[in-house]
């Protein structure tokens, strides 16, 4: 089964989202419709063991559709609605989505959005996802649903009505026999012999679906393979046995204890109370794993091994959520998602003063994790963590909660839940061995008010910054405070309770005047300082601050409400008590694009919205990725040894604890390479580290075993003995201070500096903007296979770059290139992160491969990936700007830099494009520009969707907004203004023609009514103090080719079968973008034939040789043109026979054309023409046509900012883009959405951190925040630009690339919330122009807008 994606392994990216459904004993009512359905749950099958999956059935993504037979409604929909590009987050999406489907028949919107809080995708920008044209997709995928359940749609090939929902296809009891003995369970070994990297239940249910289908075939499935034979009338009594064979069946192992002994760790399921605490009594040291979601991530991600776990999650005693008069009490073992379902139910029944506190916990358990971790983890796990930022703890803290412990020889005894409960950071006061039986929450009184607060980087599925519950009670019909608790996650080692607040509090009245002296209490309680652990000292404070007097004005409305006081909250702070985003429509979006002409011969699938070539294949998991290729029978597994130093001599290498770890093969390193040690694109790479390293995560070796878990296991034991060297240069900064550049590259135009001096107005600023990980959902992976016969290498690598690969390899194995074939499949995404990078592993394999003689396999876990693979360039720049009093542009001097790493890879060519892309879309007459490529000790930098011109156009839209600030107008007006016109020349002397900017601009004006908005707005934020809004148009215009000229070629190969089917290769590689339908478009055009006639297997320099990177969005154009000059030769060569049998068919035509002995297949080549580019890189003299032409867009964002927390919605976004005449509209709007939301992600989210030693901080989606489903514009409306004329589009089929040149355009919403701070500013007294760094992240959003509370 290799539908289900690894991607991460901890928990925070869905790829790896199966279905559990598992007997629900706790609601075992046999003839209710209740018992009938049992549970059925998304689940992180990454975090999920094996033997936890005891007597439940798994249904993976392979499960519930296939393209041999049908696809399942929730795939056809996803395909359909073009929910898929590079597809390796799709299968995990489907589960989510089927799981859903399962429990609720007819979900809603919110259901929908809750379903996949836990899954991530890089490439759709989720609206596709999420929703399609007018209706939204969720809405018409169900609507559709519905009508099908009539049908026979499901896999299982029978009837499904809304009532009773579809049964499972393939059930995969994992059913372990009890008492279990040494590494074996039902003929599965327990031991990771497995090459494959997926998640364990995974592969076991692999073996179990080829071993035992038959053997274990379920009772569900016969029960309804019977119901279709003998109908309607049989059913009731079938389903009353299946309910009997299952009562039966969980009722026996209910009774079951169980204990499995694995190679290294014993797992025990004792199913009573007394079982479990005596285990717990005699092995004190036992770890207590339900959801293992904490656990989880210590043995997968960080290597811990715990050798004894006991679970309790069979254990009923301690399962269970009651209440009574006086409150409610939780079982340890309560799952979140069954406590979200008891406390609503009681919410719902109870008065509401009563059970504030299960409100709060409701309102915390939304944003807990996603559906997947909320499924299985329990509320012990997480009080017993004893995290800082445990959501929960807070809340129980500040409502006086009990917690009862239990010691199997004493009994138990009852603690409450206050700043004693946790002594240390992740300690509790349980003693040795006790068990956390349950917590008890008393009910509010009357007069008693709470809430509980959390920020975190992102809305979704992410842990808090700082979170908070604050309670009140008050003296009888007054407001004077009786009691009051605070406590606070993310303000110190635990979560703490603010005890000078809590003190000094008692008797004051709830006035207005209480809030000084609260925040002189807080500042008392919480002194961080400004190294603490966790960063962002003075935001925790003002957070924390913040949150209390969201609180007070939340208190006094409801007094003022229930009459105790008449001081009424002000109607400018009205708005804390509203959502962010209010009522805003949630998820609307409109797409439009050029019809096709009613002309248009129907063969010609030029401008059709076709689906993704592989899209059935990507939603049904059979789409294959680089760790689906069937293991080798003698293949090995590499895992890398990487230095933990970023500057230092290696002194030692210590094998001794690797070589006995169990499968240990061998270990390799510079000394085995054949060839050279020298790589990557500047040969400024080795591929194992010499005596020196230069960065954290440089490679040093590699060891190789017989699995990927012995592999990694003994690396792990490998010791490196590091002798630290100084400087470490880690940052821009130390760079400059340290003069450590690579090069410096200078542009100049007229005379900048005379002109700055004689400008009307000048102003200077600085911005610093962030690096971005690419977080492609699969990692880098290479499988490497030696053909001793011939002394061939054949490569199958996750690569944007077959020939730079193929280069490589033949280099550093000291070979000819044509002995190293390369293939590319497909990728599960790249963003130009996998154009050299891929040499951290396909290099050591290819050394490994040739020392063993034996295949060689190797996919970077997450946290690998992250931390060596390098990410975009952060950029700092220092400008001064000349303009007139009209704002009209004069002058630029601008510095920028870019922090390249530890080797040069492709950080020129990115500076290059930077310098390129400096002037925005406006016309300076003067300026000089230098380009500073800064050489530091971390790992390489390289190219990412943009390639250096997002970074240098946000700094050109920074001064914009500066001069505007300066002057007083909007940074609109600066805009246009300065915005070249048609026939213009650039700085570096390129003329624009066809030049459409000023079109995208204007109609992305009208079309987002921005000027009426922007009136609203300013009304809005007049009346309210604490939310903001903020809009903003933000053009771009990008330059399309290589700027590296010689790269801007491609080659074709088009074959043509006697049966009429047409194989295709082309030079360039599918990572999701689409290339690959595109191209097939474009052959089936040329050659006038349907789409389905037409296959392209893989890119292989076997086929098409001397490819050029699939990179720079020129993609489609390169290797368009090539195959459309072979398709014209085949074409060309069987004219004279279509003269004389014009009536003929194409397959007729073709055989005819073979017993002529016509030529059918034929290769195409393409070069593009008139550019080039005289740039004296030193003097800064530079005068060419260095693109072929400019993709060019507009985009309005509104946003709105809650100034108390720096959080922020993207309330609407419209965009406007120049895409020629379509290829195929529907893969062009995903390239937008999928550019714009990762544009989102770099310049709102994504902010990779290091600490002083150099060693990345962030890695893996539990510390690096992408944008999730949560984070898309509540309405996101695209519209490409109509009835253009560009001399360019006659060229080839009116063709624009599109993949790059939308990203910038989330800039808009950048500089909306620039915007909605400089309101803030207003408010506060402050005017003028103040630097805004990217990302604007909710702690400098929260910063930025400065008042009492950040002081
Ligand atoms: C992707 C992801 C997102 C997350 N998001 C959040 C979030 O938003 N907010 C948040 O607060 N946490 C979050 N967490 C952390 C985690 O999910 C919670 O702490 C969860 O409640 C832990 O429960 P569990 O059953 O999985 O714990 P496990 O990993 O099974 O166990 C955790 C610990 O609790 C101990 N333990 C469990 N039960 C008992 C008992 N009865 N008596 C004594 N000790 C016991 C175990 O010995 C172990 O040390 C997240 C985790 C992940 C992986
Ligand atoms: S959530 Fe399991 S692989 Fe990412
Ligand atoms: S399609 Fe979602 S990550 Fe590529």
């Amino acid at each position: 089964l290799t539908g289900t994606k690894l991607g991460c392994s901890e928990g925070g990216c869905g790829a790896c989202t199966v279905m559990v459904s598992k007997w629900d004993r706790s609601q075992s009512r046999i003839f209710s419709k209740q018992h009938l359905v049992c549970r059925h749950f998304s689940v992180n099958s990454c975090l999920a063991p094996v033997v936890s999956m005891h007597d439940c059935a798994v249904t993976t993504v392979e499960g519930i559709g296939s393209t041999k037979t049908k696809l399942h409604a929730v795939q056809e929909r996803l395909w359909k609605f073009h929910g898929s590009q590079c597809g390796f987050c799709t299968p995990g999406i489907v589960m989510s989505m089927y799981a859903l489907l399962r429990n609720n028949s007819s979900p809603k919107m919110p259901n929908i959005e809750t379903c996949l809080q836990g899954n991530l995708c890089r490439c759709t920008g989720y609206r596709p996802i999420l929703g399609g044209k007018e209706i939204t997709f969720i809405q018409s995928f169900f609507i559709l649903l519905m009508r099908n359940y009539s049908h026979n749609y499901n896999m299982g090939k029978r009837l499904i009505s809304p009532q009773r929902p579809h049964k499972l296809f393939l059930w995969i009891f994992v059913r372990l026999p009890s008492q279990l003995n040494a590494k074996r369970c039902c003929n599965i070994s327990l031991t990771p012999s497995e090459r494959s990297t997926k998640p364990t239940i995974v592969r076991i249910a692999t073996k179990l679906t080829t071993r035992h289908r038959s053997r274990y075939f379920p009772p569900e499935l016969l029960v309804s393979s019977i119901i279709s034979i003998v109908g309607y009338a049989a059913l009731h009594i079938l389903y009353a046995y299946r309910a009997v064979v299952h009562y039966i069946t969980s009722r026996n192992h209910a009774a079951t204890p169980l204990k499995f002994v694995g190679e290294r760790v014993t797992w025990y399921r004792p199913t009573t109370l007394d079982q479990l605490t005596d285990l717990k009594e005699k092995y004190p040291d036992a770890q207590l794993v339900v959801g293992n979601t904490e656990i989880g991530i210590e043995t997968g991600v960080k290597g811990r091994c715990h050798p004894l776990i006991v679970t309790p999650a069979a254990v009923e005693e301690i399962s269970f959520v009651k209440n009574d008069q006086s409150g409610i009490e939780i079982g340890a073992a309560c799952i979140l998602s069954n406590l979200v379902q008891q406390l609503n139910k009681i919410v719902e029944e109870k008065e509401e003063h009563l059970t504030q506190p299960l409100s709060a916990i409701l309102e915390m358990l939304h944003w807990f994790g996603g559906d997947q971790i909320r499924n299985v983890a329990v509320i012990g796990g997480n009080i017993m963590t004893a995290s800082p930022i445990s959501d929960l703890n807070p809340i129980l803290m500040a409502c006086c909660a009990t917690a009862t412990f239990m010691l199997h020889s004493r009994g138990t005894r009852k603690v409450t839940m206050n700043q004693s409960f946790f002594p240390g950071y992740r300690k509790t006061c349980a003693m040795k061995g006790e068990v956390l039986l349950s917590v008890r929450i008393p009910f509010m009184r009357k007069g008693e008010y709470m809430k509980a607060y959390m920020q975190s980087k992102r809305r979704e599925d992410d842990i808090a910054i700082v979170n908070a519950a604050l309670r009140v009670k008050f003296y009888h019909g007054s407001r004077k405070v009786e009691e009051f608790s605070a406590a606070f996650g993310g303000m110190a080692a635990t979560s703490v309770m603010a005890k000078h607040l809590m003190e000094n509090i008692i008797g004051r009245l709830w006035k207005d005047e209480l809030i000084d002296d609260v925040a002189a209490w807080m500042r008392e309680d919480f002194k961080l300082e400004q190294n603490a652990p966790g960063g962002m000292a003075e935001y925790r404070e003002a957070l924390a601050l913040s949150f209390f007097f969201k609180f007070y004005i939340h208190v006094k409305d409801c007094l003022c409400k229930e009459g105790a006081t008449k001081d009424e909250i002000a109607s400018e702070e009205q708005c804390t008590k509203v959502p962010l985003g209010g009522n805003h429509p949630v998820s609307l979006s409109t797409q439009t694009w050029e019809e096709i002409p009613e002309n248009q011969p129907k063969d010609n699938s030029v401008g059709r919205p076709l689906p993704h070539s592989s899209g059935q294949l990507h939603v049904t998991g059979e789409a294959k990725y680089l760790d689906d290729i069937t293991p080798y029978a003698d293949e090995l597994y590499m895992c890398l040894v990487t230095s933990t130093r970023c500057h230092a001599y290696v002194r030692d290498v210590n094998l001794a604890d690797a070589m006995t770890s169990p499968g240990y093969v061998t270990y390799v390193d510079h000394c085995d390479i054949p060839g050279s040690n020298e790589c990557g694109v500047m040969k400024g790479d080795l591929v194992f580290a010499n005596g020196k390293v230069t960065c954290v995560g440089q490679v040093i070796g590699a060891v190789i075993a017989d699995t990927c878990a012995h592999a990694q296991r003994a690396a792990q034991l490998v010791k490196v003995t590091h002798e630290d060297i100084f400087p470490r240069i880690l940052t821009i900064e130390d760079a400059i201070k340290h003069e450590s550049f690579y090069k410096t590259l200078h542009i100049n135009a007229g005379d900048a500096a005379t002109a700055l001096d004689a400008s009307e107005y000048v102003i200077e600023g600085e911005m610093r903007i962030a690096g971005q990980e690419h977080f492609y959902l699969e990692t880098q992976a290479c499988l490497v296979v030696p053909q001793l016969e011939s002394g061939q290498m054949e490569i199958y690598c996750s690569s944007q770059s077959p020939t730079s690969l193929q280069d490589d390899a033949a280099s550093v194995l000291g070979i000819e290139s044509n002995k190293v074939i390369v293939r590319v499949k497909r990728m599960g995404g790249g963003f130009g992160g996998k154009g050299t990078r891929y040499i951290v592993v396909s290099n050591p394999a290819v050394v490994a491969a040739k020392k063993c003689g034996r295949p060689i396999r190797c996919m970077l876990t997450r946290q690998e990936d992250m931390l060596i693979s390098g990410q975009r360039h952060s950029f700092y720049a220092k400008y001064k700007v000349g303009f007139t009093k009209e704002g009209k542009l004069t002058s630029l001097v601008n510095n920028i830099y870019s922090n390249a790493g530890n080797s040069l890879d492709v950080s020129i060519p990115v500076m290059e494009r930077a310098l390129y892309h400096s002037g925005g879309c406006y016309r300076i007459p003067n300026i000089a520009i230098a380009g500073h490529v800064c050489k530091t000790n971390i790992p390489s930098n390289t190219a990412f969707r943009g390639f250096g011109a997002p970074q240098a156009m946000l700094i050109a839209e920074d001064w914009i907004s500066g001069i505007a600030a300066k002057l007083g107008i909007s940074a609109e007006k600066v805009r246009e203004i300065n915005m070249y016109k048609e026939g213009d020349s650039t700085y570096y002397g390129q003329v624009l023609e066809s030049f459409n900017l000023p079109r995208c601009w204007q109609e992305c004006y009208q079309k987002s009514n921005f000027n009426e908005r922007k009136e609203k707005i300013e009304e809005y934020n007049s009346k309210n103090r604490w939310r903001k809004r903020g809009i903003s148009c933000i053009p771009t215009k990008y330059g399309i080719s290589f700027t590296e000229f010689f790269l801007n070629q491609a080659g074709a190969l088009v074959q043509v079968y006697k049966d009429g089917s047409v194989l295709l290769t082309h030079g360039g590689t599918e990572m999701g973008q689409g290339l690959h339908t595109k191209m097939i478009q474009v052959a089936s055009t040329c050659l006038g034939i349907p789409a389905s006639r037409i296959h392209i297997s893989s890119t292989s320099t076997e086929t098409v040789p001397n490819t050029s990177p699939t990179a720079g969005s020129v993609g489609s154009d390169l290797n368009g043109m090539a195959i459309k000059e072979a398709c014209e030769k085949i074409v060309g060569r069987i004219k004279p026979l279509r003269k004389n049998f014009p009536k003929l068919s194409w397959d007729d035509l073709i055989i005819k054309a073979y017993l002529e002995r016509i030529s059918l297949s034929a290769t195409g080549f393409y070069k593009t023409p008139d550019i080039y580019c005289n740039w004296d890189q030193d003097s800064g003299e530079c005068f060419g046509r260095p693109f072929d032409y400019f993709t060019y867009g507009a985009a309005v964002s509104e946003v709105e900012i809650d100034c108390l927390t720096g959080d922020h919605v993207v309330l609407q976004t419209d965009i406007v883009m120049d895409v020629g005449g379509s290829l195929n509209p529907a893969v062009d709007i995903g390239q937008i959405e999928g550019a714009f939301m990762q544009g989102y992600g770099m310049m709102m989210l994504e902010e990779p951190l290091i600490n002083e030693r150099g060693e990345l901080l962030t890695r893996g989606p539990g510390a690096y925040k992408i944008p999730g489903f949560g984070d898309c514009p509540r309405r996101f409306n695209k519209y490409s630009l109509l009835k253009y004329e560009n001399k360019k589009y006659q060229i080839f089929f009116r063709l624009q690339a599109v993949g790059e040149p939308p990203l910038f355009l989330s800039s808009s919403v950048f500089f909306a919330v620039k915007n909605a701070v400089a309101s803030a500013w207003k408010h506060s007294g402050l005017f003028g122009s103040f630097r805004m760094d990217s990302p604007a992240s909710c702690e400098r959003i929260r910063m930025w807008c400065g008042d009492q509370f950040t002081k």
